[in-house]
């Protein structure tokens, strides 16, 4: 027979409580542990007592309400949170859910929310779902042309190359998106298509609406076809899309727009890591300095926040060493800077490891990859020539006259 549900219930409205808890008692195989009258001493005993599901009640306190869930699945990951209230808007639903709610219950709470809320929370504990939870990685850049694409894309597919997981790909460069022209694909669905049947989103849903990479485990969920229907997207759409995705996917990578505007905002509040990327000119450098000011404002775990230089070379004015005293934080990656490499495998639509295998920049995805995934990697270092120096000053040229050709053919 199946163990007992065992719940935790705070809420500081004795009627309702009562009302709550009546509810439950209706229930077979639950087991209240305790019902408290205040946020503290709720989230001692959550803490303490471990039960699979906690109530909290939100309607009188959002705030100190929205940190307690956070504090409570930082010490207890499986943790299911219900959260009820009487006030129901779209900004407190969205505050729980990325806290870590995983529902969100209007007040008087009914038998059939609870018998359907009660389901879902056995079928998450049963399944130790809540242990194998996908990790969120945004690419991020609030300076465009640093390489969030090419890092989301190359990294995306190294991530299930070497752990053999399922990763999902999402473009949310909303307005002119470039994966599919990166992984030369022309998916069926996009994120629009998602978003207007969003209320039917469930695993198998998604997974035949996203385009799977060739004969990988790397799915894609690209940019709308056009302005208007990016514009239709919301804030809320992103969250409930990454909340699916990270239930079902391994790793979640996503490239980002270079702007902070709320649905970006709403992506890296989600994220697990947020790949802050630069490069090292002066210009790049202080726009990275403000995006770590507002990370600091956002209270966003410096943990959380990566920095990553892309096109490093040794010969640099700028050394990764005077980055980190200018910015007062270490690098957590540098990738090389193999102009060719790169811009071939933009313009023949072929990721970086199957057009240059075990060349440099193919490496350096590798070991970033086994870093994040914590997945041992042999790495085969004698695979492909440091390139030129001098591929840096012809870059911009060289792509001209590349695309020139193309667009001539
Ligand atoms: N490691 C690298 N070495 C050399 N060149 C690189 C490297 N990474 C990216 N590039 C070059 O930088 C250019 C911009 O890359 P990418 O499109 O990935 O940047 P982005 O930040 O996504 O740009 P946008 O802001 O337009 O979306 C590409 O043309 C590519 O050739
Ligand atoms: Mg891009």
């Amino acid at each position: 027979m199946a163990q007992p549900l065992t719940l935790i219930l705070i809420d500081s409205n004795f009627d309702s409580r009562g009302n709550t808890k009546g509810a439950l008692d209706q229930f077979n195989h639950i087991k209240v542990l305790g019902d408290y009258d205040n946020l503290v001493a709720g989230y001692e005993a959550s803490v303490r007592e471990k039960p699979g599901i906690v109530f909290i009640d939100l309607t009188e306190n959002e705030d100190l309400g929205i940190e307690t869930i956070e504090k409570i699945i930082s010490k207890n990951k499986t943790c299911v949170i219900f959260v009820t209230s009487e006030i129901v808007d779209t900004n407190l639903v969205l505050r729980s859910m990325r806290a870590g709610a995983r529902e969100f219950l209007t007040k008087p709470v009914t038998i059939e929310d609870l018998s359907v809320a009660l389901k879902k929370a056995r079928n998450f504990i049963e399944t130790g779902e809540g242990d194998s939870l996908g990790q969120i990685i945004s690419v991020f850049s609030n300076k465009g042309g640093i390489g969030k694409t090419t890092i989301a894309t190359n990294l995306a597919l190294k991530l299930t190359e070497i752990t053999n997981k399922r990763v999902c790909l999402v473009d949310l460069n909303l307005q002119i998106g470039d994966i599919t022209t990166f992984l030369d694909i022309s998916p069926s669905f996009d994120i629009a298509y998602i978003c207007a049947h969003i209320s039917r989103i469930d695993e198998s849903f998604l997974l035949s609406s996203l385009e799977k990479y060739k004969n990988k485990d790397l799915y894609v969920l690209a940019d709308p076809p056009n302005v208007e229907q990016a514009e239709e997207i919301s804030a809320d759409d992103i969250a409930s899309i990454l909340g699916m995705l990270r239930e079902i996917f391994a790793y979640v990578v996503v490239d980002t727009s270079s702007g902070f505007d709320i649905k970006t905002l709403t992506c890296l509040d989600m994220s697990d890591h947020i790949m802050l990327a630069s490069i090292v000119s002066l210009t790049a450098i202080r726009n990275c300095q403000r995006c770590l000011e507002l990370f600091q404002r956002l209270e966003y775990n410096p943990e959380k926040v990566k920095l990553i230089i892309n096109r490093y070379s040794q010969d640099d004015e700028i050394s990764v060493e005077d980055v980190e005293e200018a910015l007062d934080r270490k690098v957590y990656w540098t990738f090389p800077n193999s102009y060719f490499t790169v811009v071939s495998s933009i313009n023949k639509g072929i990721p970086i490891s199957q057009i240059a295998r075990d060349s440099p920049i193919d490496n350096s995805f590798t070991e970033l990859a086994a870093k994040l995934s914590e997945t041992e990697v042999y790495i085969n270092k004698s695979g492909g020539e440091e390139e030129e120096e001098e591929e840096g000053f012809l870059a911009p040229i060289m792509n001209s006259i590349k695309s020139l050709k193309l667009f001539n053919k």
